[in-house]
């Protein structure tokens, strides 16, 4: 059983990076009064080009960090994380808080949709675990899903090069896949990439 939380404790939301900021600031429009300790692991950024296990151990001392801190509940604001730590850090900090990942969420927003063929873009770490593909599938048998990686998106946002030419192309070139030529929807399962949605 989880500790009860206490309602002045923080939450703990963590990232590789910038992109975590996207889930916090949804947070704070959802719970304006809730404290928030955001942990951006720009040291170790991208996570989505490193092992499972590296990813892990980051997210094991980034949780400690965060509980050290006082936090009654932790999200994985990270796709790459979510699909390789989450249930390593469910096991390990078992009563200590609670963990929210962001993988579940998207699955179940577009499960509930009942699309017939959906994209899904993601890093390599993500794409890589078929985290999306496997729960997807065994929600609603039928569908349709291909997935890309598009590793170099991250690296692009967190270095400010967007809305230009060269993220233009970029991204032209990612899509342009003829998997995603019918598809009902685009996942953007990685939470730097709503900062480019509109590019996208
Ligand atoms: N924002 C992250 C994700 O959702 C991590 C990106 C990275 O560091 O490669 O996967």
């Amino acid at each position: 059983m989880t500790k009860t939380p206490h309602k002045k404790q923080p939450i703990g939301v963590f990232d590789s990076g910038i992109g975590g900021l996207t889930v916090a600031n949804a947070i704070i429009k959802q719970l304006p009064n809730e404290e928030i300790i955001y942990f951006g692991d720009t040291a170790h950024l991208p996570y989505g080009d490193k092992s499972a296990d590296a990813i892990r151990y980051y997210c094991l001392k980034i949780s400690k960090f965060l509980l050290d801190q006082g936090c009654k509940m932790i999200v994985i604001a990270c796709n790459s994380a979510s699909s390789a730590a989450y249930h390593v850090l469910v096991d390990f900090f078992e009563g200590e808080t609670l963990f929210v990942n962001v993988v579940d969420p998207l699955v179940e927003t577009v499960v509930a949709r009942q699309f017939n063929e959906v994209g899904v873009i993601a890093t390599k770490a993500t794409t890589r675990s078929g985290i999306y593909k496997q729960k997807l599938i065994e929600q609603q048998s039928g569908l349709k899903v291909h997935s890309l990686a598009t590793p170099l998106l991250v690296p692009m946002i967190e270095e400010g090069y967007f809305n230009n030419n060269i993220s233009q192309s970029i991204i032209e070139n990612y899509l342009s896949t003829s998997d995603f030529k019918d598809i009902d929807a685009l996942l953007l399962a990685c939470t730097h990439y709503p900062l480019i949605k509109e590019h996208i």
